[in-house]
């Protein structure tokens, strides 16, 4: 069985995020989208909140597991059995940070490939901060993020 990991603080998931699952969950058995749990961010979101919005918005998907995860991410490879961590790229601008990770994580361990996914290009400006930002700010983000998610964002803000 082919799994892979698709990593992320997801503080919030994005329907940037949702394209690169989506796509990703053609080319493996399963995948396994799972929520650094020790990231240096400061999250707008805890670690519930961010694993359950995963849940609500990957609902009835098929082949796709929501899990999170301390620690190495290839130590969380090997635990649970993928061979692949998936990561989407934007932009040039997300190249230099995702060329090295891939290296460390190679150089960590030779048995995980890492899998690029260019982001389609409706999606390619969004980032979790952008979505926080603008709506913040009032900004509409509808159409960029699932509507439980513009609504945990509102909550948020209000
Ligand atoms: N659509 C929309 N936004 C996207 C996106 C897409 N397709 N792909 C990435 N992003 C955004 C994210 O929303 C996030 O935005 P933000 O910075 O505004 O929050 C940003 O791009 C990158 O975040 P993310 O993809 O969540 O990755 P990350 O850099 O926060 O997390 C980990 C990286 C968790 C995978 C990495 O730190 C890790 O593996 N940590 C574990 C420790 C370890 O093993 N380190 C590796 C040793 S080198």
């Amino acid at each position: 069985m082919r799994v892979a990991i698709y990593p992320g603080t997801f503080d919030p998931v994005t329907n940037g995020h949702l394209d690169i699952l989506k796509r990703s969950v053609t080319l493996f058995d399963k995948v396994i989208i799972s929520v650094a749990l020790d990231n240096y961010k400061n999250n707008l979101f805890d670690n519930n909140e961010r694993i359950n919005l995963l849940r609500a918005v990957t609902n009835g998907m098929e082949k796709v597991e929501v899990d999170s995860f301390k620690g190495l991410l290839v130590d969380y490879c090997s635990q649970k059995g993928a061979t692949a961590i998936i990561r989407g790229l934007r932009a040039v601008s997300d190249f230099e940070y995702e060329f090295q990770m891939a290296l460390m994580n190679k150089k960590l361990n030779n048995n995980v490939e890492t899998i690029f996914l260019m982001t389609s290009s409706k999606f390619s400006f969004i980032s979790s901060s952008i979505i926080k930002q603008a709506s913040s700010l009032g900004g509409c983000v509808q159409g960029l993020v699932p509507d439980i998610v513009a609504h945990a964002i509102t909550q948020k803000y209000s």
